[in-house]
């Protein structure tokens, strides 16, 4: 199994070790590939708004450089996790700065259909609250880049470290972590890979936008050569 996971954080506390939990937990259950990206260290930038990616080409970010390698290892992996600490009832500044980088691969521009095939993972940790805000944001990112199944797990640690987070606390996530690995597993080894009924709608909507009508050259010659204006589907 393949795992890319992308952290919205440098420090290795709460956040990243309820993501290693869940990382142990697979490896002891199959083989596994995993890539850690750590940020901002891994892509420090920020989007600076210049519609580049979405009406020219991706490859003409001015962080492209930076971002291909993420975007290459995303691509190929059967698992993505994201993971952020609460920040203000949300992700962290940095984990908001990659998600928007990806743009371009909202299902409406141009998504990738490797993507209709993975498993998307959102792990959050926090002091009292704002966990769920904080998945919705990073499920949102994975559902509309076309994620077929995606698992959120939120955790109120009550401490500021790792070292604060109490025996009690430590093995509950430690068990939960056990339990998202086992459905992980279970969904990764299902034959038949299906998307969602959402995401055949927003699918059949965004055909629809990049059909006669559309607004964006790139993103219409894309579905085009996809074949997605015809018959042919991501997932298929
Ligand atoms: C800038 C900042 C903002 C935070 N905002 C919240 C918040 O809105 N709600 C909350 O309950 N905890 C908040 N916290 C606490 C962290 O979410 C919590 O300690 C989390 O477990 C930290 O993860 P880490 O140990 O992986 O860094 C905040 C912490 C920081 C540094």
């Amino acid at each position: 199994m393949k795992i890319a996971a992308v952290y919205g954080f440098l420090r290795k506390e709460s956040t990243y070790n309820t993501a290693s939990l869940l990382l142990e937990s697979l490896k002891s259950k199959t083989e596994c590939e995993i890539s850690e990206f750590f940020l901002p260290k891994d892509m420090p930038n920020f989007c600076v708004g210049c519609f580049s990616c979405i009406i020219n080409s991706e490859e003409k970010c001015p962080h492209y450089e930076a971002l291909q390698p993420i975007v290459k290892v995303l691509d190929e992996a059967d698992v993505i996790i994201l993971a952020s600490p609460v920040y203000v009832f949300d992700v962290s500044g940095q984990m908001k700065a990659f998600l928007d980088h990806f743009g371009y691969r909202w299902m409406l521009h141009r998504p990738s259909s490797a993507m209709f095939s993975k498993i998307g993972v959102a792990i959050s940790t926090t002091a009292g609250s704002g966990q769920k805000r904080t998945n919705q944001t990073m499920a949102k990112s994975l559902s509309y880049w076309g994620v077929r199944k995606i698992f959120s797990y939120g955790k109120a640690v009550r401490a500021s470290n790792w070292k604060g987070v109490s025996p009690e606390t430590k093995e509950v996530i430690k068990n939960d972590m056990e339990k998202l690995s086992q459905k992980i597993i279970s969904e990764y080894g299902k034959t038949r890979k299906n998307p969602k009924i959402k995401t055949r709608l927003m699918f059949h909507l965004f055909r629809k936008l990049n059909g006669k009508d559309a607004w964006n050259k790139a993103d219409k010659e894309y579905w085009k050569a996809q074949g997605w204006l015809d018959s042919k589907r991501p997932w298929n």
